[in-house]
């Protein structure tokens, strides 16, 4: 009998053994269970309690007009649906009043959490009011949200290098030295919308590198325009990049003015300013012209020869941050540097609490590291990593 009863207790123990091991590796691989104790700062945004896999996420994205956001929506849905969380997914037409109202519909849903790239940065402290009486912590996605603390973390690429690699790229282009003033070029610039706090990063990044040759009289502005707000692009609209440039074109350059560099903070912009080069602009020489985002219509130009680099961000491992950031928060975490550590993410990615002041106090962000890309790296930075396909002589992006 004691036999019998010894033999049934060791089964009853077994099974509980392998009940745990199953837990653990059914959690996602990059969320461990170690509470990191967390640098983050006190913030309003609600600490949820945490709902099991199949929790809702209310993901809100700008537009599907501007080509990358699509990537972005669908990598999200995607990665949290594999993680077992449902996903309402939001397109907003780059309407500041219908993402307000999208997701209004997502807190009173009772989403468990807010992933949002906003289009008014500065429009949405009232809605996350609602999200922390509803106790509903929100992630801002690529632009950060400002005047509310009810953002916890903030997941982008880091904006400034963005633009100092755009401005880095003309000077050796150009082989520009501030001692050297034997030659001088032209240049005009095309920045992005001034609701989107990250324009103003990109802006400043590409200024700041070359200011030193425009101070020296090396680079030239015929239009005179250089004030972020004389150069941003509403909506970074590519008709309205267009227009401006066709304008600069008409009013600066009709006479024989030579145009030497178009420095455009994004691709959409890029589209539209290389659209008024090639129907508007008298001149032979080969203008060098920048962008962002890697859009498919752009690497195109780029193989085609009539734009010179982008800066690419994978936008598919910023969704991966956000997915596994989102899930330890849902966790009832508050990550740190620590949660890359741990990540086994394939990428690079740092944890910053000194740049991003939302006017409410810093916010703790993930950095992911944008890359320059021009005809001679294509192929290997965008097509043998897997972010695009070659489609006969043109790239097509992957997922
Ligand atoms: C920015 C984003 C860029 C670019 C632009 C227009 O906020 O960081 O990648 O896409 O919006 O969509």
């Amino acid at each position: 009998m004691k036999k019998v009863l010894a033999l049934l207790l060791a089964l009853v123990l077994a099974a509980a053994l392998v009940a745990c091991s199953t837990e653990t590796s059914s959690a996602s691989p990059s969320a461990s269970s170690a509470a990191p104790t967390s640098s983050a700062p006190a913030s309003d945004a609600a600490s949820p309690s945490a709902p099991a896999a199949g929790g809702k996420i209310g993901v809100a994205m700008p537009t599907k007009s501007l080509e990358r956001w699509n990537r972005d929506g669908a990598f999200l849905k995607k990665q949290f649906e594999a993680q077992g969380y449902t996903v309402e997914l939001t397109y907003s037409d780059n309407d500041a009043t219908k993402q307000v109202n999208d997701i209004e519909n997502m807190i009173a849903d009772k989403v468990d959490l807010l992933v949002i790239a906003a289009i008014d940065s500065q429009g949405l402290s009232t809605v996350l009011k609602d999200a922390v009486d509803a106790k509903i912590p929100a992630i801002a996605y690529d632009r950060l949200i400002m005047d509310t603390s009810a953002v916890a973390y903030y997941v982008s690429f880091d904006n400034y290098t963005v633009g100092k690699l755009q401005g880095q790229y003309v000077v050796d282009t150009l082989k520009l030295d501030v001692n050297d003033k034997s030659k001088t070029y032209n240049i005009e610039f095309t920045a992005g919308d001034p609701a989107d706090n990250n324009a103003r990063f990109f802006y400043q990044g590409a200024y700041d590198v070359l200011k030193p040759f425009l101070d020296a009289g090396i680079l030239k502005v015929p239009s005179g325009q250089i004030a972020f707000d004389q150069v941003a692009t509403p909506k970074w609209t590519t008709a309205t990049a267009m227009n401006r440039f066709q304008n600069i074109l008409a009013s600066f350059y009709s006479s024989g003015t030579q145009l030497d560099v178009a420095l455009c903070s994004n691709d959409s912009t890029s589209l539209g300013v290389t659209q008024a080069i090639q129907s508007d602009y008298k001149g032979k020489n080969t203008v060098v012209i920048t962008g962002q985002d890697g859009d498919e219509a752009n690497l195109a130009n780029i193989i085609d020869g009539k734009q010179s680099m982008t800066v690419y961000k994978a936008v598919a491992n910023e969704a991966v941050v956000t997915v596994d950031l989102g899930i330890a928060m849902l966790k009832g975490e508050k990550p740190d540097g620590a949660l890359i550590d741990k990540s086994g993410w394939k990428f690079s990615c740092t944890f910053d609490t000194k740049t991003y002041d939302n006017n409410t106090g810093i916010i703790p962000s993930y950095l992911l590291v944008p890359t320059v890309v021009t005809i001679d790296n294509l192929q290997k930075e965008l097509v043998d990593t897997g972010y695009y396909k070659m489609d006969g002589k043109y790239p097509k992006a992957v997922g």
